[in-house]
């Protein structure tokens, strides 16, 4: 009999407080300098829009990715977008930029807006896949580690059109 591929089922849903353990574990193996927990309940007592990507139920449950975004007067600037290291590069961020689009046109926002590090290539080469354009650069915006001093690193900004 021939096997039946199924394809990997995921669903958006609300990032809440009780999701913030899990939230804080995949950001601290994601990033050198990950957001904080206060971090993430301020953005959420805030009334940021904060999305996460799941696979699967109950608890085999999955989380596969998420975003945090602000919304502006006729932008929406995205303050935070992860995929779990072990899902990184299958697409599942260009589905966050999707559902981040979808989710700013119907505030009525213009304009998407980021900051991605330097030396974040993967990143950036993602958003301007994507369709973002660099639109500046913020000098020394992020802290940054190197052989045991602490030194700041350049932000490019970028911008999209929706
Ligand atoms: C950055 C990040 C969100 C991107 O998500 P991802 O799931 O790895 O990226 P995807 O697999 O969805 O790639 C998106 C698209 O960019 C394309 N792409 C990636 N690298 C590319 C490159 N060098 N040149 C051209 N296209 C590239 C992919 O092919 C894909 O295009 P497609 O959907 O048409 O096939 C994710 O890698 C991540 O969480 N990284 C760690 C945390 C981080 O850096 N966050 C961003 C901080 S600003």
């Amino acid at each position: 009999m021939n096997a039946v591929l199924k394809p990997l089922e995921a669903q958006l849903e609300a990032m809440t407080p009780a999701w913030l353990d899990v939230v804080t574990a995949v950001e601290s193996r994601a990033y050198e300098h990950p957001w904080s927990r206060g971090n993430f309940t301020d953005s959420l007592n805030s009334g940021y829009q904060a999305l996460l990507l799941t696979a699967g139920s109950d608890a085999n449950t999955t989380l596969l990715a998420y975003f945090v975004a602000m919304k502006g007067v006729d932008e929406v600037h995205l303050l935070n977008i992860t995929v779990s290291p072990e899902h990184q590069r299958q697409g599942w961020g260009r589905v966050m930029l999707d559902a981040l689009a979808i989710w700013s046109r119907q505030q009525g926002a213009q304009w998407l807006w980021l900051e991605v590090r330097v030396s974040n290539t993967h990143a950036s080469d993602v958003y301007r896949h994507y369709g973002f354009n660099q639109v500046g650069v913020r000098r020394n915006y992020y802290p940054h580690s190197t052989a045991g001093s602490q030194v700041r690193e350049d932000a490019i900004v970028m911008s999209f059109a929706l």
